[in-house]
């Protein structure tokens, strides 16, 4: 019979609130450089954003004067003095000198630790330089989420290359799982993977989608893009699901609809971008153990004799 006692231990592990997620989003900030970073209103709106998120990936990013994610960031952690954020970037990523990006990965220092980073090669034997953007790779440590610890595959797929470059995030998988020893990968970005560039039929040949080990968390029916003329689920988050099944918040992967959440009008949101971030939470893990440790011991046996 569980007694009173064993309530208030359940209570005790819990902190005695509900417990906290962390959030991980990905937004593709359409040529986010100088102009944007100019303007007051659409930084107002990035700030609210990327304030929501223990981790953020920006991508579209076109910073060549290297002043807007500055002050991005100087914004950002002005903002609320609670959280603080850093960030890290990719190098200039692209296939010409004249049209590059780079991945940008803002995290905030409470709940975030980055343990390591790897930049996917341009070509590795036999692998055709598959992609315009090779994934800037970033290993965490989260002690607060029940998974503790993942990595994130960044990608911005080229839209006529969608197909080819989404089947060849398998190989960075393999490739990850080698380097690393762990499987807890997460994809994430706008991968294009709809309307027109990832047809229907050519799925089954995208190993991502096709490898049944891969959820895709963002659905084919979801609107990621900002223009009410279009509807289409470019943006995406797929997880090694094994690895992710108990340490995601179910049904909390969703593309985030700043403009309606923020009263913006369609012309104002596309201002800030033409696509919504992704989403999604995980679940808290018990990181009040370790630290609490000797009074959960006295709980747990207290707890044992008086239910005996
Ligand atoms: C598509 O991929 C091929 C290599 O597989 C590359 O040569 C070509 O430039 C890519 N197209 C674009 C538009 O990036």
């Amino acid at each position: 019979m569980p007694t009173p006692l064993f309530f208030l231990f359940l209570l005790y592990l819990s902190g005695g609130r509900p417990a906290s997620v962390f959030k991980i989003c990905a937004f593709n900030v359409q040529s986010f450089g100088d102009s944007k970073a100019r303007n007051n209103e659409v930084m107002r709106t990035l700030v609210q954003i990327v304030s929501r998120c223990d981790i953020c990936l920006l991508q579209e990013v076109r910073d060549t004067k290297k002043n807007a994610v500055p002050l991005l960031m100087t914004a950002l952690n002005r903002y609320n003095s609670q959280n603080q954020y850093r960030y890290v970037a990719s190098e200039r990523l692209g296939r010409t000198s004249s049209y590059q990006e780079q991945y940008v990965f803002v995290y905030r220092t409470s709940s975030v630790i980055l343990a390591d980073q790897y930049q996917y090669p341009d070509t590795l034997p036999g692998d055709m330089d598959a992609f315009s953007r090779e994934p800037f790779i970033v290993h965490l440590y989260a002690p607060r989420t029940a998974i503790k610890e993942f990595v994130l595959v960044p990608q911005h797929t080229t839209p006529t290359n969608a197909t080819k470059e989404i089947d060849a995030l398998y190989d960075v998988f393999l490739d990850v799982k080698r380097k690393w020893k762990t499987e807890k990968v997460m994809f994430l970005g706008d991968f294009n993977a709809d309307c027109g560039y990832l047809a229907k039929k050519n799925r089954q040949k995208v190993r991502l989608y096709s490898n049944q080990a891969f959820l895709w968390l963002i659905g084919d029916k979801d609107d990621t893009t900002v223009r009410d003329s279009t509807h289409c689920a470019y943006d995406r988050i797929v997880v090694h699901e094994e690895s992710f099944a108990r340490a995601l918040v179910p049904q909390s992967a969703k593309p985030f609809n700043f403009a309606s959440e923020y009263g913006l009008t369609e012309e104002q949101a596309l201002l800030v971008s033409d696509h919504y971030p992704v989403e999604v939470e995980l679940r808290a893990g018990s990181a009040q153990i370790g630290s609490h440790y000797p009074h959960l011991i006295i709980l747990i046996v207290t707890a044992f004799f008086t239910s005996t």
